[in-house]
């Protein structure tokens, strides 16, 4: 039966009232669904509320754009995952419902360039805002400056605890900018304070035994990969450059085609094996 006017305004005066108004403007749709009969009661109801929630979902969205500097919008619906079959869908879908965050583990993506690391740890952390956690997106070089120029200013504790507030960190491009040793220092610090508190998504294109190398010293970088990996889920890539998929002939001669140098030794403590 069709609603009675006086019913539609009083519907749209409390969707108003209780400030929905994702639901407010899908209203008038569903009403002539189920109108016209093309919707049951209990899939206006759902509709209804699922209007809402996409709005909210955008707006949470939208803030964390621009709070949490993410450099672009990727998402797992963008992610062709038969161009990099050495990922398992199954493992992506799984972290994109979140429980990581939940239990506090990190995640690490390893392979070499354009596989789609940073793709893929933006997705997540799109994921997280959505669902309305703070989010803050970082390459190593960038988090490093942030810490050593707050260290030269004497609020270093200041940005420890703003770098350890977020419930995801996106620590991505380890392994390509050489990094000074106060800075190394000064990431195992904020690393050790995230650890077991809030969960960390990195991606490096160098394996964990290239680490050492990476941060100028072996014993640190163990004992940061050990805390790293206590809770982690590990993403072993290995494949093609995607930016390159065009220019195989390119791709060859450069020898991209390969995964992050070699795959991580498999850790006692590591709760999920690489991806190999
Ligand atoms: N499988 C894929 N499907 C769709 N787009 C992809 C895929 N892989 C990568 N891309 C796109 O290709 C570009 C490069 O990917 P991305 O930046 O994630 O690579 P990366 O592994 O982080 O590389 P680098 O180590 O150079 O930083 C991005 O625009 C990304 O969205
Ligand atoms: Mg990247």
């Amino acid at each position: 039966m069709k609603a009675a006017p006086s019913r539609r305004d009083h519907l749209r005066a409390q969707l108003a009232d209780l400030k929905m108004p994702g639901a407010l403007e899908a209203l008038d749709e569903i009403l002539a669904g189920l109108d016209g009969g093309t919707l049951t009661a209990p899939a206006a109801l759902d509709a209804l509320l699922q209007a809402q929630i996409a709005l909210r979902n955008h707006r949470r969205l939208d803030a964390a754009m621009r709070s949490s500097r993410l450099p672009a919008v990727k998402t797992l619906a963008d992610f062709d995952f038969s161009f990099q079959p050495s990922i398992k869908r199954e493992q992506l879908d799984s972290l994109h419902t979140l429980g990581f965050l939940e239990r506090k583990e990190n995640v690490v993506f390893l392979g070499p360039p354009g596989v789609g690391k940073t793709h893929l740890a933006i997705s997540l952390a799109i994921a997280a805002a959505e669902s309305g956690r703070r989010v803050y997106y970082g390459t190593l070089g960038d988090l490093i400056t942030s810490l050593e120029e707050a260290s030269q200013a004497g609020r270093l504790l200041h940005r420890m605890k703003t770098l350890t507030f977020p419930s995801l960190l996106i620590v991505d491009e380890i392994g390509y900018l050489p990094i000074s040793r106060t800075g190394a220092m000064l990431f195992f610090q904020l690393m050790s304070r995230r650890y077991e508190h809030a969960s960390t998504v990195l991606t490096s294109n160098k394996s964990f035994e290239a680490w050492g190398e990476v941060f100028g010293d072996e014993v640190m970088a163990a004992a940061l990969i050990d805390r790293l990996v206590h809770h982690c889920h590990i993403v072993n890539i290995r494949g093609n450059s995607y930016r390159m998929r065009h220019h195989a002939e390119l791709h060859r001669a450069l020898g991209t085609a390969r995964s992050a140098d070699t795959p991580p030794r498999s850790r006692s403590r590591t709760k999920e094996a690489a991806a190999t």
